[in-house]
């Protein structure tokens, strides 16, 4: 305790002295600061990690500038803290808030301004703004622009940028870190660099390859893409009993050879079914179309006419409602919505996989079995991939899942209580066992932001060999490029965390 007392005391000194004088006063924060708790907790997203037990941060520092940055990492390194950047703070295993050793987090909602250049189809927008600012801002600006990222409004752009982002028109535009085409980082020494004086290896790198290993970055350059007017969204589910499995065996087929304009995701999950003593499984097929009802009909009827879609079940609306509606609002709700930033955690734990081949009727009969036995609160949801995502090489960047690809797997379970946690996380576990031989294989692969602990972490002084238990699942065969990345611009392994990439 007295030594991490030291560090402290060392740190906020090395901090005045390098700022000029000693207010630190809204930059930096200690344990005994009254502003501590609400500060740290207003961004922990997994209620996992609200536990007293888990360790805290013996300092927290929100920047105002990047100068504060560059003093945070000087004086951490000088005091042997270790940092954690936190920009949305969504990082399903609590990595950007959580460490087993002394550590302050860098944390840096004050940067989110978002600067929009209209005649370029361009915008800068700083880390710790949200995904749901940068929707809003853009949609204040035009009816006709979009951005491809994700879903849930609250994430951070410094997190999900760096570990690829995906949403409702990826099939359209790929990835979020497909559309960036510059970016500003500070590395370890400090230095602030854009993409000309970063290189074009390290500008790679964090386009995917997770920003935790090579320095803070602090801004995106991205291009904007066009959508239409209108747009259309459509939401039907059914249970097993009304044909759900061999929808769902359809869907696997077809939905990545869909065209690029058509995203038709789907959620599995449960229902309370009295016919069956309890629950059965529900699977909702949901869609949007960067286009009209009159358009999309005929496209489902031809491709999908099991699915019954009809005229009363489409809802046509403007994009930025259709990004209020899979954010989770009511489209009709002002958008300003987008821009807050707080939001009710659960306790939970995802897992992730790709489906290459189409699972047969009886493995999927297996896994509605699964989802029925244990008692568990879950959601899966299923990610078509195709269209734009095939036509990206695996290599251009980081994230290694493109074509080949039919589908992305989300497993989710909410742990409900700390009690009850070893029992939802066994079953969870036991699922993904289960799902083994249907899924991507040698090595099976995960994505990055929907980070897993389970797949490997790095032990004490990470390895190279020790840490390809997970770098090979969410990287493949860019995880070698991305750890001589990280030789060059962080051989000491500054910035490091239990799935960071070490040094080659
Ligand atoms: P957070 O701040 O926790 O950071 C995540 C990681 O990135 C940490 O390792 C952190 O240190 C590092 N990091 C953050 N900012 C950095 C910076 N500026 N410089 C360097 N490193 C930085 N994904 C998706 O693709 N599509 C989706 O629709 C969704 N939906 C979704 C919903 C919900 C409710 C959750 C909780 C998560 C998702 N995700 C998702 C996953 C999401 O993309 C992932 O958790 C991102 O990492 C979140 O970014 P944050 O900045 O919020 O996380």
């Amino acid at each position: 305790y007295s030594s991490s007392v030291g560090l402290e005391k060392g740190f906020l000194q090395c901090f005045q002295k390098n700022l000029g004088h000693n207010t630190t006063s809204g930059v930096i924060f200690t344990k005994s600061n009254s502003f501590y708790e609400p500060l740290l907790e207003s961004s922990i997203r997994n209620a996992r990690f609200l536990n007293s037990s888990v360790p805290k941060p013996n300092l927290i520092v929100t920047p105002h500038n990047l100068f504060h940055i560059q003093l945070a990492l000087l004086c951490s390194r000088k005091n042997s803290l270790q940092i954690r950047v936190r920009s949305g703070g969504h990082d399903y295993e609590g990595l950007s808030y959580v460490s087993y050793v002394p550590f302050l987090i860098i944390d840096l909602f004050n940067l989110r301004s978002i600067s929009i250049n209209m005649k370029e189809e361009t915008a800068w927008v700083q880390s710790g703004a949200t995904i749901g600012e940068l929707y809003y801002s853009i949609a204040n600006r035009s009816k006709v622009h979009g951005f491809p990222a994700g879903s849930c409004s609250t994430m951070g752009v410094g997190g999900h940028f760096s570990g690829g982002g995906f949403g409702t028109i990826f099939r359209k535009y790929g990835l979020a870190s497909d559309n960036v085409i510059d970016a500003q980082i500070i590395d370890v020494n400090g230095n602030i660099l854009n993409r000309t004086l970063m290189g074009e290896d390290l500008f790679w790198a964090i386009r995917g390859g997770g920003g935790s290993s090579f320095g803070v970055i602090t801004a995106w350059k991205i291009k904007l893409v066009h959508v239409p007017p209108i747009v259309t969204i459509f939401d039907v589910s059914r249970t097993l009993d009304q044909g759900a499995s061999n929808l769902f065996d359809k869907w696997q087929t077809i939905t990545p050879m869909l065209p690029p304009e058509l995203f038709l995701h789907t959620v599995v999950g449960a229902t309370n079914s009295p016919s069956h003593g309890g629950k059965t499984v529900v699977i909702s097929f949901t869609g949007l179309y960067l286009g009209t009802p009159q358009k999309l009909l005929p496209l489902m009827q031809n491709r999908f006419p099991e699915l019954g879609l009809q005229q009363n079940n489409l809802t046509s609306m403007t994009w930025i409602q259709s990004v209020l509606h899979f954010a989770g609002y009511s489209i009709n709700q002002s958008l300003e919505i987008l821009l807050k930033r707080n939001q009710t955690s659960t306790s939970s734990k995802a897992k992730s996989d790709f489906v290459k081949e189409p699972i047969p009727l009886s493995g999927l009969e297996g896994l509605w079995n699964m989802l029925l036995s244990g008692n568990s609160s879950f959601f899966i949801i299923m990610t078509p991939y195709g269209g734009k995502m095939s036509e990206i090489s695996e290599s251009e960047t980081p994230f290694p899942h493109r074509k080949g690809n039919l589908y992305g797997i989300q497993y989710s379970v909410n742990l409900v209580s700390n009690e009850e946690a070893p029992k939802h996380l066994d079953w969870i576990r036991r699922l993904y066992a289960y799902m083994a031989p249907y899924v991507s294989k040698g090595p099976r692969k995960a994505y990055l932001n929907y980070r897993d602990l389970d797949l490997g972490v790095n032990r004490g002084n990470s390895s190279y060999v020790e840490a390809k238990s997970f770098g090979l699942k969410y990287f493949n065969n860019n995880f070698e490029r991305l750890a001589k990345v990280k030789a060059r611009v962080d051989p000491g392994n500054f910035f490091r965390d239990e799935q960071s990439i070490p040094p080659f």
